[in-house]
């Protein structure tokens, strides 16, 4: 069922790799007919366009200024959303093995997650997006009107990445596995907005737990907060 409120508000989705945010998020935004955004997909596009210009992800003086003059287009497509970087569609590359291994550092660099963060606020300004990533509640929208933060074991999100990829994509589950703890100690430890849960942030584990069952309590406590908020201005 969908369901609409008269007041939209923002929601961040927060939480580590792997843990479900965009599978729950889009579901959650089609149902509130919110936008979907996705953070992670705009630092894999600077990611993969920085790879393919044989940028070297120490490069941080290059790929930031990368960065800033990429042109970055995110529209909904068919089972998820379309990237395009600079007039060059990179959805399916951002999702390669060899993204998923320099994202990280990428991302660790503070021209990149400046420039990121200043488009994301814009593309929130009016209401009614929901946005997952890594800072998006503690950094990019400390206001948003709800805040999540989603995980799951290390082990079940290594094997949702595992399915993701296919069996052909060449990388074992021991190997995810290992790359997801890595990148969940990278995203952890790097200086500029970590990945941290926001003190004013809900909790949810999704290890054993349907997407439905995620997306209804979330879809409930954004109704919920839209509707308090409705209520405090009548
Ligand atoms: O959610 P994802 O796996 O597509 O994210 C890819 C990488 O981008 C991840 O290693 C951390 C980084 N990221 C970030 O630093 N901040 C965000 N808001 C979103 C993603």
């Amino acid at each position: 069922m969908n369901q609409q409120s008269t007041h939209r508000i923002n929601i961040a989705i927060d939480g580590p790799a792997g843990a479900g945010k965009s599978t729950v998020a889009r579901h959650v935004a089609s149902r509130l007919h919110y936008i979907y955004v996705d953070t992670g997909a705009m630092y894999r596009a600077v990611t993969s366009i920085a790879l393919d210009r044989g940028l070297s992800p120490d490069d941080e003086a290059g790929i930031g200024q990368l960065a800033h003059a990429l042109d970055l287009a995110l529209s909904p497509g068919e089972g998820g959303q379309k990237v395009i970087a600079d007039g060059v569609d990179v959805t399916a590359r951002i999702r390669t093995h060899e993204v998923n291994r320099n994202v990280s550092r990428v991302s660790a660099i503070g021209a990149v997650r400046s420039r990121m963060a200043d488009l994301q606020r814009r593309m929130a300004q009016a209401k009614g997006v929901v946005m997952d990533g890594r800072d998006i509640g503690t950094h990019v929208l400390p206001d948003a009107e709800l805040k999540v933060f989603l995980t799951a074991s290390p082990r079940e999100r290594a094997l949702r990445r595992y399915r993701e990829l296919g069996e052909g994509a060449g990388v074992t589950l021991e190997q995810l596995e290992r790359d997801i703890a890595e990148r969940d100690r990278m995203d952890r430890e790097r200086d500029i907005a970590p990945l941290v849960q926001a003190p004013d942030a809900r909790l949810i584990d999704s290890t054993g737990r349907s997407i439905e069952e995620v997306v209804d309590e979330i879809v409930a406590w954004g109704l919920a907060a839209a509707s308090t908020i409705s209520a405090g201005e009548t």
